[in-house]
């Protein structure tokens, strides 16, 4: 898909780049997550953990589009990198914590939407990640291409993370070969 990038994307993007950082999500990924958070119910919840600078969370607000009524909490370890996230205006409906999302995960409540982009979460403690999903509440992890990591405790790592998102009974799951490699996963309970 070429459409322009949403001019608040493009920012984030830029301050990407210029700090360096090389892990924000791809456009794709991006542009999942955008239509997710237009399909989140009246007063509902996202959860993001692995703030990064913050090219997730303008996607996650680009969906959004003028919406007010949703809450927007997002999940970063890294002081310098949350500080670079932060170093720009955002809306008072989004909520920076600091620490570790496999720790805060289970103290933040439920979700309707999860983007579980951080190891903490999702390589550890992925079963609070999928407990904090509403019903019908829906999980997105990415980077699950095998292809594209040499580290092998990396990749036995995503194994597992795999097999439990597609053979967890509480969730349906779907894997979209697009991108770094998505599992999208709805909780069905
Ligand atoms: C893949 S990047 C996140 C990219 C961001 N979600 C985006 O879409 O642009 C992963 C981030 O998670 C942070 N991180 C690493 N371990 C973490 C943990 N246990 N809890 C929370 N954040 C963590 C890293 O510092 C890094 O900024």
């Amino acid at each position: 898909m070429d459409a322009e990038l949403p001019e608040l994307v493009v920012e984030a993007y830029v301050r990407s780049e210029a700090s360096g950082f090389r892990y924000s999500c791809e456009t794709e990924v991006g542009r999942l997550l955008a239509a997710l958070a237009a399909a989140v119910p009246p007063e509902g919840r996202i959860l993001e953990l692995g703030t990064g600078v913050g090219v997730g969370l303008a996607w996650l607000l680009h969906g959004l589009g003028n919406r007010t009524d949703v809450e927007v909490v997002t999940v970063e370890l890294d002081d310098d990198i949350q500080e670079i996230a932060t170093s720009t205006p955002w809306p008072p409906f989004i909520r920076f914590e600091r620490g570790d999302g496999a720790e805060l995960v289970g103290e933040l409540g439920q979700f309707d939407l999860i983007f579980a982009d951080a190891p903490g979460g999702k390589l550890s403690r992925l079963q609070s990640t999928i407990e904090a999903l509403r019903p019908r509440g829906v999980l997105v992890v990415d980077d699950m291409d095998l292809g594209r990591h040499d580290d092998p405790e990396l990749r036995a790592a995503l194994v597992v993370a795999r097999e439990q998102l597609v053979t967890h009974p509480d969730l349906i799951a779907a894997e979209i070969h697009a991108a770094s490699g998505i599992v999208l996963a709805t909780r069905r309970r």
